[in-house]
């Protein structure tokens, strides 16, 4: 390979700016050239690609979001769409293709890769560690950092006016976010997309909380918890059945995509961005970086969209222990 394009895609996350400039100066190591696809796929058909130096990715390393922008591409899911984007690419003289993104993005890489027999390597980046294959995707680290100082404010009128708190952290479909921030932050109780822990045992744990002389609690559902009700609805579940207790809501939403990267995540960028292109050198296609047991590892993209990441028992087992 001689030229390689670099692209973000699907949500963004803190981290991707580092992953983009990991791949933007591995390249310049090994001698490649190198572009930026702007907005995902979409740019990719509209062919909206620049040339990217060692020197363009200066700076950016601390940055939130993503300098190359991001968008969900209806039209790369005809075959019309992504054959316009493999025109755009040949137009270009592009050999390879990096895709930093969560599992609909590689999604759409794994059948691009296969139709036009192209090389695409994935590098997860999302804030839910959803991916299968991956013990870190980048930006998550970051956002339970952000998370959980948010929870800690809250906690503080929680505990001034003996209040219950009722924080929703993101997680459509994932509970990592919950689970860990509402460890990291001392929360009473945690509801996430993984285990049904019922309404009714909600109750007598907050009952059996209050009863133990607790003075505040905070309870930390994920947006896709389990128990099918949205946080306001279970807030007013619980203020009715337990009058005693003065329920506030707070949802958190989008603040907890952005923000500059933590140290964690600059590095596990930079790592990843590095094991990419040596995949591509290595002329290996259709994978995705990931990091296992603090290993930099390749996993087939098919079994990266196959499962889900999923939620360790042993954490689990903490979390109830903890709110004893
Ligand atoms: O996948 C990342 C994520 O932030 C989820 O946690 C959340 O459910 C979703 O994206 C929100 O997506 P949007 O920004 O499109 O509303």
């Amino acid at each position: 390979i001689r030229k390689v394009a670099v692209m973000t895609s699907g949500g963004d996350s803190p981290g991707m700016n580092a992953a983009i400039r990991s791949v933007v100066r591995s390249c310049a190591y090994y001698k490649l050239e190198c572009v930026g696809v702007y907005r995902g796929y979409q740019g990719m058909i509209e062919s909206d690609i620049v040339p990217m130096s060692a020197r363009d990715v200066h700076h950016i390393i601390q940055k939130g979001g993503t300098v190359l922008k991001s968008a969900r591409s209806k039209e790369f899911r005809t075959i019309e769409g992504r054959k316009k984007a493999y025109e755009s690419l040949k137009e270009h003289k592009v050999d390879a293709l990096v895709v930093i993104g969560g599992d609909g993005s590689f999604t759409g890489g794994m059948i691009f890769s296969q139709e036009f027999n192209f090389p695409v390597i994935g590098i997860p980046g999302t804030i839910d560690n959803d991916i299968f294959g991956t013990d870190y995707t980048l930006g998550y680290d970051t956002a339970l950092n952000t998370a959980m100082e948010v929870i800690d404010k809250i906690r503080d009128t929680a505990s001034s006016h003996n209040r219950l708190f009722f924080v929703e952290v993101m997680g459509r479909d994932s509970g990592f976010i919950a689970l860990n921030t509402g460890i990291g932050a001392g929360a009473e109780e945690i509801l996430i997309p993984e285990e049904n822990m019922g309404l009714e045992r909600l109750l007598e744990s907050l009952e059996k909380s209050r009863r133990s002389g607790k003075s505040s609690s905070l309870v930390v559902v994920a947006e896709g918890d389990k128990t099918g009700a949205n946080v306001f609805e279970l807030a007013d579940y619980v203020e009715k059945n337990l009058p005693q207790y003065d329920v506030r809501v707070s949802v958190l939403g989008h603040m907890q995509r952005g923000g500059s990267p933590s140290c964690f995540d600059r590095v596990l960028a930079s790592r990843m961005g590095v094991k990419a292109i040596e995949l591509l050198l290595d002329s290996q296609s259709n994978k995705m970086v990931g990091v296992q047991n603090n290993e930099m590892v390749a996993v087939d993209l098919e079994n990266a969209v196959k499962e889900h990441h999923k939620i360790s028992k042993e954490i689990l087992r903490i979390s109830d222990i903890m709110s004893v």
